[in-house]
């Protein structure tokens, strides 16, 4: 049976350390870092996270500004709020909800927020100098797997390492954070083929396709390190992930439950960027 790598224990360990931090910046600047997270309509699953972001940030004692705003909203106000959040001095950190509703841009959105205040890491300035190696943040999830690994001394260098998604979030910046530990990288998408084959050289495997238990056991390598990204809604209501867990587990060495693998992670990382980026502001 595959080892557990258990994101809560990783995660309350690291936020530890983070609210230490935000200590240390209280007591030399006068008031702690302040992240503001804007998001747009009712979609319920970004209040959840919305919501889960507010509490990180209470209980390790950054200060969280919560902007709401109506799906009505036009994409010049909301352009508008962000210039001033830009401003704002107390704001070290800014976050937009994706996604946005159809009529807002949302690259000009993102365009908007100053690269030094955008603890997503999705403005082009950022996601450039994550493909040279010269960064300063990195996007949540990408990160918060990274840490993971660390944490549990899983070496990437000389492995071959498959990324099953290609989006901005999560496939394309996690490929390159392979690549820069010398990993040797490949990214699967709808459009691959052989993928059995593909995955099934794998030591590593990162899933982040957004479809119930994509990957299943005979597509995984005996002794290989799994991690699913997913959160998706099974028929009962209970979340799954993008692994087929209790076959898949019966294989790998190592293994991301669904919940409690990478989904802690990703919000203590966006702690740790604010953080980040309130030493930078102070410089
Ligand atoms: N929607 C889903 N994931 C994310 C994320 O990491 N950041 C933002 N801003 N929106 C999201």
């Amino acid at each position: 049976m595959a080892e557990i790598i258990n994101g809560k224990i990783v995660s309350a360990k690291i936020r530890e350390q983070i609210a230490r931090d935000v200590s240390d910046f209280k007591t030399a600047e006068g008031r702690a870092p302040g992240l503001a997270v804007i998001v747009v309509g009712d979609d319920p699953a970004s209040a959840v996270y919305v919501r889960n972001k507010h509490k990180a940030c209470l209980e390790v004692g950054i200060t969280s500004y919560q902007i709401e705003f109506p799906a009505s909203i036009s994409e010049e106000e909301l352009l508008f709020k962000i210039d001033e959040l830009n401003r704002d001095e107390s704001v070290n950190g800014i976050l937009v909800q994706l996604p946005l509703p159809k009529h807002i841009n949302e690259s000009a959105v993102i365009n908007r927020i100053d690269p030094k205040k955008d603890v997503d890491a999705f403005h082009p300035e950022n996601v450039g100098r994550i493909m040279i190696g010269d960064y300063s943040f990195l996007p949540c999830t990408p990160a918060g797997i990274m840490a993971l690994l660390d944490y549990y001394n899983v070496t990437v260098e000389g492995k071959r390492c498959v990324v099953i998604g290609r989006s901005n979030i999560v496939g394309k910046p996690m490929a390159l954070l392979l690549l820069e530990r010398n990993g040797t990288v490949t990214v699967c998408h709808s459009k691959t083929r052989g993928i059995l084959e593909i995955c099934r050289e794998a030591d590593i495997i990162v899933v982040a396709v957004g479809r119930k238990e994509f990957l299943k056991a005979d597509m995984v390598k005996p002794g290989a390190v799994i991690i699913d990204v997913g959160i998706n809604r099974g028929a009962d209501g209970k979340l799954v992930g993008d692994v087929a867990f209790e076959g898949v587990s019966a294989v790998a060495s190592m293994i991301t439950p669904v919940p409690g693998g990478v989904g802690p992670m990703t919000i203590t990382m966006l702690l740790q960027n604010t953080v980040t980026a309130a030493r930078m502001q102070k410089l």
